[in-house]
């Protein structure tokens, strides 16, 4: 008995410095994974802290296929001086349930604050 558990007490022994290692290692690489976030952090603030930034918000959600204002995909269907632009309203029904190839955003038209400055911004397309 006393054998089978010194036994077992050796066998796990490489397990138990295993998980020690992998400890030591992960303190290793933790300023590295700490970093990761880090990176990440400003990407995940930009909505809010881009909220009063409509210009920032369409570069980085529209402006890939609303260059300008127009719309690469369809020219003839362009942001600037559109319908949807009538209203706050309009424009988030619109970003909640575009039309054609256009993606929806529900985030930006479920953020009021992202909402407004975008929606700004794209009236002060010509
Ligand atoms: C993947 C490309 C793509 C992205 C990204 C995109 N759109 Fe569009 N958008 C389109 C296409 C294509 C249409 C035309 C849809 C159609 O055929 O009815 C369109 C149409 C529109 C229209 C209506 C134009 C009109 O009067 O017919 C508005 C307004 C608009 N987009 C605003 C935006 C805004 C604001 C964003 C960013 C939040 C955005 N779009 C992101 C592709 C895109």
């Amino acid at each position: 008995m006393n054998d089978f558990n010194n036994l077992r007490s050796v066998r796990s022994l490489p397990l138990v410095a295993l998980l020690i290692g992998v400890t030591l290692w992960a303190q290793v690489l933790s300023p590295e994974a700490g970093a990761a976030p880090k990176a990440d952090a400003p990407k995940a603030a930009a909505p809010k802290a881009a909220a009063l930034n409509g210009e920032q918000i369409f570069k980085e959600n529209c402006a890939s296929c609303h260059t300008g204002g127009g719309n690469l995909i369809d020219p003839k269907k362009p942001v600037k001086g559109s319908a949807k632009l009538a209203s706050l309203v309009k424009f988030k029904d619109y970003l909640v349930k575009p039309t054609g190839a256009m993606p929806p955003a529900p985030k930006i038209a479920n953020d009021a604050a992202t909402l407004d400055a975008l929606y700004k911004y794209c009236k002060t397309l010509k």
